[in-house]
């Protein structure tokens, strides 16, 4: 039987989200669309949206549609004057979660060492963990604004380190990793041959970078053969109930190694789903559906750090950059909170879901009493939640 660590922060999702009136300002998908707001949004309405056709819903094509493939692949383009990326280099996945999963279980085993950044996305370390593998963690830093420190890799990598993960945008923290450290990166993992995984979900919502700052291309554009994408519809896309994500790589033969695993749990992906995706991705729906994103994700932006300004004696962050989650420490009288102990108690108390950084992104006390909030919900959610943290806060921490 597999030994898996449990998956904390979903776990605490599936226990807390559904409570009745909750305000939910825990949620990392950029607010979620109906299908009729995507109709709504396009910008050609000469298109046909795509349910309007009734098909036959046989398996369809079985790494996914031809052209969702090609409009996945053509995301990569984007910031960098990279090589195209071709659409039989990208397979049709459930979600990202599928996506990191499948990459794991086809690449990684008993011997292999990987290396991966934290805090992040718990499955990016314990999945490979369940599969026998050993696994450094490299620490993001407070003090460096949460961005990774190449060097370090010197004192992490092994003779047997087969992968690198990194999480760009970063969740929980919300940071930016920019083009001269995913160079870094990559230089490090080229000369040795090591496999850089990049998790990329949270791309293209790099939304708030100090000015100057260009936003970071994805890892498949910096020029080595031995790099893969995982992303899915679900946070910067709005679409997370479509269930749709996808594995790119520039290596043929990792997509074509992943395609032997995916034939044993996948089959193809829903066509409902694959059609929505394809339609998502259509410039006269991208665009539109982005704009509008990116548009929420700074309006909400600043709603918390007014929040983080107006509360300094008790709170504080490395306000986020890029993607939908931030997080924050919370203090009485100068000691980090029980953070756990306050998410259950501001819950009960309030309604307002936020997550715990222990144990959903610390390991044993690491990140005590800091909290990860998924801020790029509904304004008027993120409102009405922070008035009522407000007073939480007053009553308990001041
Ligand atoms: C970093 C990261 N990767 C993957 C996922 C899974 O996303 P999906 O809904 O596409 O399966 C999440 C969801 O929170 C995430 O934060």
């Amino acid at each position: 039987m597999v030994k898996i660590e449990p998956f904390e922060v979903e776990q605490w999702f599936d226990r807390l989200e559904n409570t009745p009136g909750v305000l939910n300002v825990a949620e990392t998908c950029a607010a979620s669309v109906s299908y009729d707001d995507l109709v709504h949004l396009c910008e050609d309405k000469t298109l046909p949206d795509p349910l309007r056709r009734s098909q036959k819903l046989t398996y369809g094509a079985i790494r996914g549609s031809e052209q969702l493939r090609q409009r996945v692949a053509s995301l990569f383009g984007r910031a960098s004057e990279a090589e195209p990326l071709p659409a039989g280099n990208v397979i049709i996945t459930q979600g990202a979660i599928g996506a990191n999963f499948l990459l794991f279980y086809t690449l990684i085993g008993p011997g292999d060492h990987v290396i991966c950044v934290y805090p992040t996305y718990q499955q990016l370390y314990s999945v490979p963990e369940s599969l026998g593998a050993e696994v450094s963690l490299w620490r993001l830093k407070e003090e460096n604004g949460y961005v990774p420190v190449v060097e370090e890799l010197e004192g992490l990598v092994r003779s047997n380190t087969k992968m690198i993960v990194i999480n760009n945008p970063n969740n929980p923290t919300g940071s930016t990793m920019p083009k001269r450290v995913l160079e870094g990166i990559v230089a490090f993992a080229k000369q040795r041959g090591i496999i850089i995984l990049s998790d990329e979900v949270y791309s293209p919502l790099y939304h708030s970078l100090p000015d100057g700052q260009d936003a970071p291309p994805s890892v498949l554009a910096l020029g080595y053969e031995k790099t893969v994408a995982t992303g899915s519809m679900s946070k910067a896309f709005s679409l997370a109930g479509i269930r749709l994500g996808w594995i790119a790589s520039r290596d043929r033969s990792i997509i074509e190694a992943v395609a032997v695993a995916r034939d044993y749990t996948t089959i193809s992906v829903s066509q409902l789903d694959d059609q929505v995706a394809s339609y998502a991705l259509s410039q006269p729906v991208m665009r539109p559906l982005l704009s509008r994103n990116m548009a929420l994700a700074k309006t909400n932006l600043a709603l918390l750090s007014a929040f983080i300004e107006r509360h300094a004696t008790v709170c504080s962050w490395v306000k986020p950059t890029a993607g939908t989650t931030a997080l924050v420490q919370f203090k009485k009288k100068g000691v980090p909170v029980d953070d756990p102990k306050f998410v259950l108690d501001l819950l009960k108390t309030t309604n307002v879901l936020v997550m715990p950084a222990n144990p959903c992104f610390g390991l044993g006390q690491d990140f005590k009493g800091f909290i990860r909030f998924g801020y790029v919900c509904e304004t008027e959610v993120l409102i009405a939640g922070l008035e009522k943290l407000e007073q939480y806060v007053k009553e308990h921490l001041m």
